[in-house]
């Protein structure tokens, strides 16, 4: 934990396009002693309800997806682009089927009893306060519905953001 910082809201400047959707970030959460892991580009970052939040989606298949049901917290961990192979076999197998973090190399960190990963150059804490499965009459663009041609609807979870930490340079 003593290589990273904690850092305030207004000193995460990044570019949510970026660190998200050309980045990628994984999402982990804990469920008893087991703590799974998958990568994710979709997702957001801004405010809600008066809090910093972050929000993710996760189809229904998603092994993590259980974990994130199970915990109060999810981390949301940006890694370098040196980790780019990692990420995508993070994010290409279910840890249902393979000790998958293990398999990566990559080792889980625990901050105050949420798992996260000690490769991040920035991880976001966030306690989990709203969730919902994307309801397909409310797609406005038609296109929407290409991504869900076996109708496995997101649930879209936004997470406050209680805490964010840096990695020491
Ligand atoms: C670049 C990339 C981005 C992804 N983004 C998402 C996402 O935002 N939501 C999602 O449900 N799955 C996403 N996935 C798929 C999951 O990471 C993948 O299905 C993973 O194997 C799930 O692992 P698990 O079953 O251990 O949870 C993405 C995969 C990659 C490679």
């Amino acid at each position: 934990m003593s290589m990273f910082r904690e850092i305030t809201p207004e000193q995460f400047i990044v570019s949510p396009f970026a660190c998200i959707g050309s980045d990628w970030m994984l999402i982990t959460a804990r469920k008893g002693d087991l703590v799974n892991t998958m990568t994710a580009s979709w997702g957001g970052l801004g405010v809600m309800w008066g809090k910093n939040v972050a929000s993710i989606v996760v189809r229904p298949s998603r092994f993590t997806k259980e974990f994130i049901d199970a915990a109060d917290t999810f981390s949301l961990s940006f890694l370098p682009d040196k980790y780019r192979k990692q990420l995508n076999y993070l994010g290409a197998v279910s840890g249902r089927d393979e000790p998958k973090i293990e398999r990566s190399g990559l080792a889980v960190i625990d901050v105050d009893g949420t798992p996260c990963f000690a490769e991040a150059s920035q991880v976001l804490i966030c306690r989990k306060i709203f969730a919902q499965v994307y309801d397909p009459d409310c797609f406005l663009d038609p296109a929407i519905a290409a991504c869900y041609p076996q109708k496995d609807y997101h649930t879209f979870y936004y997470g406050e953001v209680i805490k964010i930490l840096k990695k020491e340079e």
